[in-house]
């Protein structure tokens, strides 16, 4: 079996038949903060950090966190203490960042409809309020050179080249093909570099991909580095100068079942066969940082059988955790209690009026299906909170951070009246 980046069960694990973050009981969680509940473990956050990093240290790599990922901000002020700069595609992760104190020079951001608004108030700080912008059209690189000259604000920018790769990923999460709504081509880019080259304030400072997320072969990587290095090498000829940095995405996959994993130390060797001669390397992981450092727990609500499958209806549903439903994405499911039970082949649904709301068809699990009963998700910690939605009119759930020895309640389960606090007012009903 490859070298998990992550261990699942490295933290989380069971001390006499209870599952455990860090040494904490995570039904005594439940018992305080409720159920469903979002848990991450610190120390497992802090170890995948340490471990790509020390893989890459031999380069001048700056690691910007892909905010999506987990918006939290006390997940990216942790990450900002061990060092992490942000990846950002709205203004309001720039916001978050803000909040995270994360500093403004190892921002990106990148996002294919930043619009008027956001840059007019981003434009109001030094730099725009960022290290570099990553720009994905030649609309959008006209308005940043329009605003900038206009205000007299120098910005840097980097070109998100869309290299026309497949990631081998699956075709959800796939945006470096030429028919993926992300970045530049190649074409584009020249030009580009070729009419700005002289302009006093919009300084081309590097070059940027992401071809897809969940990636577990290194050859797409090869091949869109390949094309970049080859990019790169033409515009710096166009712009008479070395750029500053290249930026290489995210999309580093990580193990929810048995998948085989690419060996970071392989990662490694290929950003350095390509990019060693850079002055600054940046890359954008999101999931690899966060996916296997939280759960999500839920409890059993009833059982009934449909047509004969066993169907276990939980608390949390599709807006909490949205990955099954929307990708068939796999999370393993465990039990919080290792009992003598049987495992039997479970369908494991949530309460939300959508077909498409099964977390696992046909799922072997030690469970009963008794009202009340715990179960963990794991591999929750990427994609899970921040894709979550009130829908059906369901509060956001809570969220703990177990780190150092310290439980914090990083998120306040959401209210009834935090729903409709924006439809209030003078006129409500
Ligand atoms: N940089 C950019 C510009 C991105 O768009 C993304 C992810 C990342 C970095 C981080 O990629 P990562 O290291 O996490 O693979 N919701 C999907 C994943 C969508 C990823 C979108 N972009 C999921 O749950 O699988």
């Amino acid at each position: 079996m490859s070298k998990r980046l992550i261990e699942p069960d490295y933290t989380f694990q069971y001390v006499k038949n209870e599952l455990t973050v860090e040494g904490v009981s995570v039904s005594e969680l439940v018992k305080k903060y409720g159920s469903p509940l979002y848990v991450y473990s610190g120390k497992a956050i802090r170890e995948s950090y340490g471990r790509i990093q020390s893989a890459l240290n031999e380069l001048p790599v700056q690691i910007c966190y892909a905010v999506k990922a987990n918006s939290n901000i006390h997940i990216l002020s942790l990450l900002s203490k061990l060092g992490a700069g942000c990846d950002l595609v709205s203004y309001g992760e720039w916001y978050r960042a803000e909040l995270a104190k994360v500093p403004r020079e190892k921002r990106v951001l990148s996002g294919v409809a930043k619009t008027l608004t956001e840059f007019e108030a981003l434009f109001k700080y030094p730099a725009a309020g960022v290290g570099s912008i990553h720009v994905e059209s030649v609309m959008e690189f006209e308005l940043i050179a329009l605003l900038a000259n206009a205000k007299h604000r120098k910005v840097n920018v980097a070109l998100r080249y869309n290299p026309d790769v497949d990631a081998k990923t699956l075709d959800k999460i796939s945006t470096g093909r030429k028919t993926d709504k992300f970045g530049l081509n190649e074409a584009e880019i020249l030009k580009l570099a070729k009419e700005y080259r002289h302009d006093p304030f919009l300084h081309i400072e590097g070059i940027s991909i992401h071809i897809g997320s969940q990636i577990t072969q290194l050859g797409p990587f090869e091949e869109a580095f390949k094309q970049l290095k080859k990019l790169c090498t033409k515009v710096e000829k166009i712009l008479g100068r070395s750029l500053g940095y290249v930026d290489l995405g995210g999309g580093i996959g990580v193990q929810y079942l048995n998948e085989k994993t690419i060996s970071l130390t392989d990662y490694a060797a290929l950003v350095k066969k390509y990019f060693s001669n850079y002055p600054k390397i940046l890359i954008e992981p999101g999931r690899s940082l966060i996916a296997n450092a939280g759960i999500l727990v839920s409890e059993v609500v009833f059982n009934k059988t449909r047509a004969g499958n066993r169907t276990v209806i939980l608390d949390a549903g599709m807006n909490d955790l949205v990955r099954p439903a929307l990708y068939e994405a796999y999370h393993h499911i465990l039990p919080l209690q290792q009992t003598k039970t049987k495992s039997h082949a479970w369908d494991v649904v949530g309460g939300i009026c959508e077909t498409t709301d099964y977390f696992a068809r046909n799922r072997k699990i030690a469970l009963k299906g008794e009202p009340g009963e715990q179960i963990a998700f794991l591999s929750a910690g990427a994609y899970g909170f921040s894709m979550s939605s009130t829908y059906n009119s369901r509060p956001r759930v809570a969220e703990v951070l177990v780190d150092q020895g310290k439980i914090k309640l990083i998120r306040k389960r959401e209210t009834l009246k935090d729903l409709v606090k924006h439809e209030l007012g003078p006129n409500h009903p």
